[in-house]
């Protein structure tokens, strides 16, 4: 199943424009629908999409980009100036169907593929490299994570929506 682009990706999408600039190295992952790497490709971007679900990067390869399935960074071998994400973020919700889960559930807590992000992504930047993340109010203590693994963020936007406020960041090291 392909997350369809909500009120995390838009928000997030608004952002790309000040960040991204011609000729870039942009990873977009977690691509699902491909709507942020689009977007920075728009923008003059050289990009990379990556997703862990086989028919996201099937899906956007047929959009002309460049992608390649991954649990994370797993299969990454480069560095970007600019990383980009809207990971799942929210709490594991029993009743939640397991196809969308992989879009949405975070883990037990909702933090723990972030969690694991933040500790692999600072390989992957190049020196001024950047970060860009999309995340919840019910997503735990990334405030905290964020000044343990010693990076340094920037609140970019916020919308409150039925239960919750999301949040745009910017991360670096
Ligand atoms: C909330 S959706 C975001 C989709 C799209 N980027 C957007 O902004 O609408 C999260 C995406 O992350 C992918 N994903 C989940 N766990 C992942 C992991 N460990 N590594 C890479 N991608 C992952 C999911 O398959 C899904 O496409």
């Amino acid at each position: 199943m392909i997350y369809e682009p909500a009120e995390d990706s838009f928000l997030l999408k608004a952002q790309l424009k000040n960040f991204v600039k011609k000729g870039m190295k942009v990873l977009d992952l977690g691509t699902g629908s491909g709507i942020q790497v689009l977007e920075a490709k728009r923008l003059g971007a050289n990009v990379l999409a990556a997703d862990i679900n086989e028919e996201c990067v099937t899906h956007v390869k047929k959009l002309k980009i460049k992608a390649i399935q991954s649990d994370l960074f797993e299969n990454i071998k480069e560095k970007f100036d600019l990383i980009i994400f809207n990971p799942p973020y929210l709490p594991e919700e029993p009743l939640e169907p397991e196809d969308s889960k992989l879009s949405t559930t975070g883990g037990k807590k909702g933090n723990e593929v972030l969690i694991r992000f933040l500790k692999q992504a600072k390989n992957y930047l190049n020196e001024n490299g950047k970060i860009l993340i999309v995340f919840s109010s019910l997503t735990p203590d990334v405030n905290k994570i964020l000044k343990k693994l010693n990076y340094n963020f920037k609140k970019l936007d916020e919308e409150k929506i039925d239960f919750e406020t999301l949040y745009v960041y910017l991360i670096w090291i």
